[in-house]
C-alpha cells in the first residue's frame, strides 16, 4: 500500500497551506544532497476521538536527529507537537499516518553551503497497512539483501536522514522485484541489522530477541514498544546480536515498525520459519499493540496524544 489520497491541508514552516500548495524549488538543498531529516507517525481512532501514538517520543527523535546533522530546528518541541495535532484536526483525520519532514531550502548550493532556511513540512493522509493485510495476517517472504546496512564509520544511523534511505530503497526495490516482501539487512560485519524500513525481532526457544542499539539500527519507537509490552506479559526478552543462520533456525521471526507495525515474517530466503504460520509470542504482541495504539488498555494511555 504506497499510495495516499491528498487531504485539504499541509502544514508548512509555521502554517497550514493548501494542499496542492505545499511545494518547493528545483534548488532545494535537501533534494540534491540528502541532508534532511524526518518521522513517520500513526494517528489511531480512539474509544475518545483521535490519538497519535508516543507523538512526543516520534518528535524527539526528529530534534535528535537534526541536531546529529548539525540543523537547527525553527521550532520548539512543543510547537512541532501542536503542529502534528492541528494538522489532523484540520484535515478531520482520527486514523492516519503523519509525515513530519525538516529539510534545507533554496538560495545556495554545494556541499558546505548553510545559508539555507531550514524548513518543516508536516503532511498526514489515510495510510493503509504498509506490508499488505495479507502479511500482517499470515506472515511475509523476506529476503537478506545483497546490500548491507551503512557502516556506522560511515553514517549516523541512529538518525533519519533522508539520503540514508537510498540504501533502504535500494534493498527494499531488489527483494522486491525478486518476488519478496521485503528486504533484511546484515551490517558491515555480517550480523543481522534491521529490515529496509522496520527492526527485526526473533524468538528462540521462547526467548525474543532483537539486535542492540549499539548496532547498526535505528532506534525504533515500536521497537522500544515491543521490548515494554513483551516485560509487561512476562516474555523474556534481551537486546543482543543476531546472525542470519539464527534467523532461519528461529520459531518465530517479526519486524516491527511505525509504518508496518507488528509484521510476522514466515519465510525468509525460501526458508520457512517455524511452522510457517505467525507464531504464538508474535500474536500476543501483535494482539496487545493493535489494542495499546487505540486506547483500549488503560496502563498504556501515556502513549496516547490526543487529537
Ligand atoms: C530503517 C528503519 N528501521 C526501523 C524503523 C522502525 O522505527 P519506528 O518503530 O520508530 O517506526 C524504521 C521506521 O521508522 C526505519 O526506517
Amino acid at each position: 500500500m504506497a499510495k495516499y489520497t491528498p487531504e485539504k491541508y499541509i502544514w508548512l514552516d509555521g502554517k497550514l497551506v493548501p494542499w496542492n500548495d505545499a511545494t518547493v524549488h528545483v534548488l532545494t538543498h535537501t533534494l540534491h544532497y540528502g541532508v534532511g531529516v524526518f518521522e513517520g507517525v500513526r494517528a489511531y481512532e480512539q474509544p475518545t476521538g483521535g490519538g497519535v501514538f508516543r507523538l512526543p517520543e516520534h518528535i524527539d527523535r526528529l530534534l535528535m536527529s537534526a541536531r546529529m546533522c548539525l540543523i537547527d530546528s525553527p521550532y520548539s518541541r512543543d510547537q512541532l507537537i501542536q503542529a502534528c495535532v492541528e494538522t489532523l484536526r484540520e484535515n478531520g483525520l482520527r486514523g492516519a499516518y503523519l509525515r513530519p519532514l525538516m529539510f534545507l531550502g533554496d538560495g545556495a548550493m554545494g556541499l558546505g553551503a548553510t545559508e539555507m532556511a531550514v524548513r518543516i513540512a508536516i503532511s498526514t493522509y489515510v495510510w493503509g497497512t504498509y506490508l499488505g493485510e495479507d502479511g500482517v495476517r499470515s506472515g511475509i517472504r523476506a529476503k537478506v539483501s545483497s546490500f548491507a546496512r551503512a557502516s556506522q564509520q560511515s553514517s549516523l544511523l541512529k538518525a533519519k536522514i533522508c539520503g540514508q534511505y537510498v540504501n533502504s530503497v535500494l534493498a527494499k526495490r531488489e527483494v522486491v522485484r525478486g518476488g519478496y516482501d521485503e528486504a533484511i539487512l546484515l551490517d558491515s560485519t555480517g550480523q543481522v541489522a534491521e529490515a529496509s524500513g522496520e527492526n527485526i525481532f526473533a524468538v528462540i526457544r521462547g526467548h525474543l530477541l532483537t539486535p542492540p542499539l549499539s548496532g547498526a539500527i535505528l532506534d525504533g519507537i515500536t521497537r522500544d514498544s515491543v521490548l515494554t509490552l513483551a516485560r509487561d506479559l512476562g516474555i523474556p526478552a534481551d537486546e543482543r546480536p543476531l546472525s542470519r543462520d539464527q534467523l532461519y533456525m528461529a520459531d518465530e521471526v517479526f519486524l516491527t515498525g511505525t509504518a508496518a507495525e507488528i509484521t510476522p515474517v514466515r519465510e525468509i530466503d525460501d526458508r520457512r520459519i517455524g511452522s510457517g504460520r505467525p507464531g504464538p509470542i508474535t500474536q500476543k504482541l501483535q494482539a496487545t499493540f493493535h489494542d495499546v495504539v487505540r486506547g483500549r488498555l488503560p496502563q498504556y494511555q501515556h502513549w496516547i496524544t490526543p487529537v
